[in-house]
């Protein structure tokens, strides 16, 4: 008994030692082989950018959930993009084309167009992170789970290093979108001044 009990405690403690070994560049910029099912809900943890939007997300810290659902066309789906900044909760619906690893715009006629955002490598589980292409180049790490570990936030961080981008910033972990600040709750708010002058100059970053 002793010794079946000595096994299983080693074998425990080995199992909680032996964490998958973090992938290296090469396999960081990879895409992956088989996309999970996108549908869902993913809270993004961080983002990492080869430009200054860093520092805006740094400023004006939000955080960010999708809830992605599939529609009848094939490979078009629905997401809707909520957001939450000092207390205030803003969403947006879009649509987006997906072909395994890639994420595409989609058009009136349900076609992809326009270079597609990558989604890359990652040894996080739950985790998918994509590589955008656009004018704004950035990668984001979402989750299912709202808070992912060190080890894999230092994955990421790899990753960032691996494109050459800056160190990520991991996003505000508060999702909890039923105690959103109302018009009323902004108005005399020291906040608000903050916030409307925060997004007069950074508009256009967190636009289209
Ligand atoms: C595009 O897809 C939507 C949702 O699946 C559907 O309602 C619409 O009719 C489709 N449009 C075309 C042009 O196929
Ligand atoms: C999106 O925001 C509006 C207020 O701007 C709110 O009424 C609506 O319930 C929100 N929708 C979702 C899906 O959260
Ligand atoms: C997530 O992490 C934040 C910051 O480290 C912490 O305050 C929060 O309690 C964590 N939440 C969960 C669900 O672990």
């Amino acid at each position: 008994m002793m010794k079946t009990l000595c096994v299983a405690a080693v074998v425990l403690s080995l199992s909680s030692v032996c964490q998958p070994a973090p992938l290296a560049c090469e396999k960081l910029l990879q895409p992956v082989d088989k996309a999970p099912d996108l549908s869902g809900r993913w809270y993004a943890i961080a983002i990492s950018s080869s430009c200054l939007l860093q520092l805006v997300a740094k400023v004006i810290l939000p955080s960010f959930q999708v809830e992605i659902t599939p529609k009848e066309a094939p490979n078009v789906y629905e997401y809707i993009l909520k957001m939450k900044m000092y207390g205030h909760c803003v969403n947006e619906t879009e649509r987006f084309f997906h072909d395994n690893n890639k994420i595409f715009d989609v058009d009136s006629e349900n076609a992809s167009y326009g270079v597609p955002d990558v989604l890359l490598q990652t040894g996080c589980p739950d985790c998918i992170v994509t590589k955008g292409a656009d004018v704004l180049n950035l990668l984001t790490l979402l989750s299912r789970r709202k808070n992912i570990t060190a080890a894999e936030l230092k994955e990421f961080e790899t990753q960032a290093d691996c494109l050459g981008w800056a160190k990520p910033q991991v996003l505000d972990s508060d999702h909890d979108l039923t105690n959103c600040l109302t018009e009323e709750e902004e108005d005399g708010e020291n906040d608000n001044r903050l916030l409307s002058s925060g997004l007069r100059t950074h508009g256009p970053v967190f636009g289209e």
